[in-house]
């Protein structure tokens, strides 16, 4: 292969990854919808609908596979615990559900502060 091809081809795969990085930046809950949907009706994923989120009681889908702190439930998702919980699932679900031992079977995200907020504010749109 021609060395100027091979450049050529570089400086592709480069763009195509700033296109992409840009795109994650812009979009942060792009990374939710591998496991979840956002859609009204929205069928579940590895984890349950988020559509109208913000407002609703935890655990409150017909989701199958909500861990028990989550399928108790006890308090509703607003700003503060969604920020919570994006930055620090694991501590996150020991307050909201007032036991030590709770554990969420959602992964941590670890999407703290300015991130965080840009997401609640697209989740504050599905409704
Ligand atoms: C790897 C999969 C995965 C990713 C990525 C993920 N989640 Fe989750 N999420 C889950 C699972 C599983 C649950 C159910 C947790 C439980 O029952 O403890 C959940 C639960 C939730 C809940 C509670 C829903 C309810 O009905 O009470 C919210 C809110 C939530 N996720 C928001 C998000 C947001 C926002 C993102 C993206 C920043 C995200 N999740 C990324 C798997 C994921």
């Amino acid at each position: 292969m021609k060395k100027s091809m091979i450049s050529t081809i570089i400086v592709a795969v480069m763009a195509l990854g700033l296109v992409s990085n840009q795109v994650m930046a812009a979009k942060p809950q792009a990374r939710c919808k591998v496991c979840h949907t956002f859609k009204e009706g929205g069928k579940h994923k590895i984890g349950p609908n988020l559509f109208a989120i913000v407002g609703r009681p935890a655990g409150s889908t017909d989701f199958k596979r909500y861990s028990k702190a989550l399928k108790k439930g006890g308090w509703t998702w607003n700003e503060d615990n969604l920020q919570e919980w994006l930055c620090d699932t694991r501590k996150a679900i020991k307050k909201l559900s007032g036991d030590d031992h709770a554990k969420s079977k959602m992964p941590p995200q670890k999407i703290c502060g300015e991130k965080a907020e840009t997401i609640i504010s697209f989740l504050e749109t599905l409704k």
